[in-house]
């Protein structure tokens, strides 16, 4: 049975991947002051999203602020705040207008994208869509997504055009997971594709948007793209095991709820790679597509608990967690160009953990 505990506080950021002070590895007085310098940054950040989601309406502000203060770990915004460690301004009014300005876009999506997977939870609270009605969630989406480009608009040409095009990925991303892969195109190679679009690239910006907005170095702006993309496909991936978790107190989501609303997340894909040749595989997919697909959110049944259970502990998942590692280290790979020193560090172990986080 999902166990759902709704959160009675936000979930309050915390940069976790920079070392405590003097534990092994860590980098001692300079991480303990990035540290402050991060918790410091995200309460600016904090302030600045709560006045950020105010419009000319009384119920419009209820339903926007809805899902800002159920929660979120603002790793997006984090991400920013640490590009930014990288430029002349780490300070600059700039760099946490993109830090907020970020943040919206990637609420925006989730109450669109609670609609579109049927979601019943969202950060441990009833999804905007079943509190409201589904136009009230697309509204408030829009009127997010509407506040997003004004904050954009305040940073330049330049800005404008990053967020513009991020916004075009993440849109066709959605659309191709929607649509599906063409009949000539690998399913696994169209689905990482897919979270390269609907989630790397957003959170590629959210670093490209700290180095520019604090007169950064140009090299970095390319540097961080890759490792930005990369992370995030690694951390779509977890996402995919998470959805398996039935922990909903922990991830604030159903378990399965993917698989109900007949997503095909990569450990399904991988099943049916392996179900052309193992029967016990073919069994399970053949379960899943027509016992879970399609189900109520919300529903408890325990057959359906059951088959998620078993592909939980199924190789496939196993597997789906060593591709997010490899991505992890892909986007470690690409902060080659940076130059070595505790931000650097930071951003490894931000790397390392997106893959082995629970929620
Ligand atoms: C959820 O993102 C949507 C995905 C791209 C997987 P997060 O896991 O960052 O959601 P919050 O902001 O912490 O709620
Ligand atoms: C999140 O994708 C939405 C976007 C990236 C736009 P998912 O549907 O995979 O994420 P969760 O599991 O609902 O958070
Ligand atoms: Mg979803
Ligand atoms: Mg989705």
């Amino acid at each position: 049975m999902t166990r759902v505990k709704p959160q009675s506080a936000p979930r309050r950021p915390s940069p976790g991947f920079v070392s405590p002070p003097g534990e092994p590895g860590g980098l001692g007085p300079g991480e303990e002051r990035l540290r402050e310098v991060l918790d410091a940054g995200l309460e600016r950040v904090e302030s600045q999203l709560a006045a950020d989601v105010k419009f000319a309406d009384d119920f419009a502000d209820v339903t926007t602020t809805y899902l800002l203060n159920a929660g979120g770990k603002r790793m997006r915004p984090m991400l920013t705040l640490l590009a930014a460690q990288f430029g002349e301004q780490p300070d600059h009014d700039d760099v946490f207008t993109a830090a907020s300005a970020v943040e919206l876009t990637h609420l925006a999506s989730l109450y669109h994208d609670d609609v579109m997977d049927e979601a019943d939870l969202r950060r441990g609270v009833t999804a905007a869509h079943l509190n409201w009605t589904n136009s009230v969630a697309i509204l408030a989406g829009d009127l997010l997504f509407a506040r997003s480009s004004r904050l954009f608009a305040r940073l330049g040409q330049r800005a404008i055009e990053l967020q513009s095009s991020t916004f075009e990925r993440l849109v066709l991303g959605q659309l191709r997971e929607t649509i599906g892969p063409r009949d000539d195109h690998d399913p696994v190679d169209h689905y990482i594709q897919v979270l390269a679009d609907k989630t790397g690239a957003l959170i590629a910006s959210a670093a490209q948007f700290g180095v520019l907005a604090s007169r950064g170095p140009e090299a970095y702006v390319d540097a961080l793209e890759a490792y930005g993309e990369r992370v995030g496909v690694a951390f779509q991936i977890a996402d995919d095991v998470i959805d398996l978790s039935p922990y909903a107190e922990d991830t604030g989501k159903r378990a399965g709820t993917d698989l109900r609303a007949g997503v095909e997340t990569l450990p399904v894909l991988l099943l049916a790679k392996r179900a052309e040749t193992d029967a016990a595989s073919a069994d399970l997919l053949d379960r899943i597509r027509t016992r879970v697909a399609g189900t109520e959110p919300a529903s408890d049944d325990p057959e359906i608990a059951a088959i998620v259970e078993e592909l939980r502990e199924h190789p496939v998942t196993a597997q789906t967690r060593d591709e997010a590692q490899r991505w992890a280290a892909l986007a470690l790979d690409a902060l080659a160009p940076v130059k070595a020193g505790v931000v650097k560090h930071a951003l490894e172990r931000f790397a390392e953990d997106v893959v082995a986080r629970d929620r």
